[in-house]
């Protein structure tokens, strides 16, 4: 590996080879695709590193079942952890997921004691409040992905209504990652034009509570396993604002110390991503029902959290 900024991927899995494909498509930085089954890094490393002729890009990739070779990354992001099984409970998932994510954690920060990890794992908001406490970082350097995606869906869904195309779309999704999420309309737009000017009530609750069931409505077509294409062009945008120190907007679960109301508690919020991490709380008015919404959404991030006595 050379001068290239390091981006660590924990989890070869569906979501963590895509991100490893998308940022060496990007030529972000080389790559280290670190997960606990034999072959799968090595073998989806090898097979990316031979695209880059024809995709032309000269980003390195390594994949290990160990951490020696994530030594000195500049980002870390972290999706390993299962999904869901039959006979699985939320909670059964919550205290699996929190083991694999807590363990890996371990591994990476003493090698990377500079790092901005980047949470994955679901159930996010309480998988980042646990990274955050294990790895003894600022809060800064530990983000969560997920508003990038709902956002994401959010666009998608209001392009569509009104044939636009998406670069014209933004949308503002606040609150956990999971049903209490908090899409803003009125903070979406259309070419700078609020979406409540242009559907109605009804149609925008219609989008809203697509975006809101967004995962659901992608498990239900796979059933073997969850969305990934969307989810790693979300986190690799997070890395691409963080690499390029471009204080890009972006809903993200960070840390509120008071802000929304809130202390103490990874939530998702608007924030200036850049070279530092989080390098701001991009705070708002929010009217009553937002408001109401939002401490809806972060009380059930809480009892998650507090499931898990850190
Ligand atoms: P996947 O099952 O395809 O990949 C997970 C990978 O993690 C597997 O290859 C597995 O071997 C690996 N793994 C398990 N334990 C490990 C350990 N201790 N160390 C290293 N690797 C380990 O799952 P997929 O689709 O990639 O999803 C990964 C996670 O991301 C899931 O928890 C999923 O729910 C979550 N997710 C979160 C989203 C979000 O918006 N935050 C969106 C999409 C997925
Ligand atoms: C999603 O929203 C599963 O969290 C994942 O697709």
């Amino acid at each position: 590996m050379g001068a290239r900024p390091k981006i660590t991927v924990v989890g070869a899995g569906n979501v963590g080879a895509t991100a490893a494909q998308y940022a060496v498509e990007r030529e972000l930085g080389d790559v280290v695709l670190v997960d606990v089954i034999e072959g799968i890094p090595q073998g989806k490393a090898l097979d990316l590193l031979q695209a880059g002729p024809v995709h032309r890009y000269d980003a390195l990739l390594t994949g290990s079942n160990g951490y020696e070779e994530t030594a000195d990354s500049d980002i870390v992001v972290i999706t390993a952890g299962l999904a869901r099984k039959p006979g699985m409970t939320r909670d059964d998932l919550l205290f699996k997921n929190a083991e694999i994510v807590g363990g890996v954690v371990e591994q990476v920060v003493p090698r990377s004691p500079s790092a901005i990890l980047i949470l994955v794992t679901n159930p996010l908001d309480a998988m980042v409040q646990l990274a955050w406490k294990r790895s003894g970082f600022p809060s800064e350097r530990v983000i969560g992905m997920a508003g990038v995606l709902d956002s994401a869906r959010f666009r998608t869904f209001i392009a569509r209504e009104l044939n636009v195309s998406v670069e014209n779309v933004t949308a503002f999704v606040l609150g956990g990652h999971g049903d209490t999420m908090v899409p803003l309309p009125r903070f979406s737009t259309v070419a700078g034009i609020p979406i409540t000017e242009l559907l109605t009530p009804e149609r925008i609750q219609a989008l809203v509570t697509r975006t809101a069931n967004g995962g659901a409505e992608i498990v239900n077509f796979l059933k073997s396993g969850s969305a990934y294409y969307a989810p790693a062009a979300a986190a690799v945008e997070m890395v691409e604002a963080i690499l390029k120190d471009k204080k890009k907007i972006l809903p993200c679960a960070a840390y509120l110390d008071g802000q929304y109301r809130t202390r103490g508690l990874y939530v998702g919020v608007p924030v200036k991503l850049g070279r530092q991490g989080v390098e701001q709380i991009v705070e708002i008015t929010l009217t009553a029902e937002e408001q109401a919404a939002f401490d809806k959404s972060a009380a059930a991030v809480r009892e998650l959290v507090d499931k898990l006595k850190l």
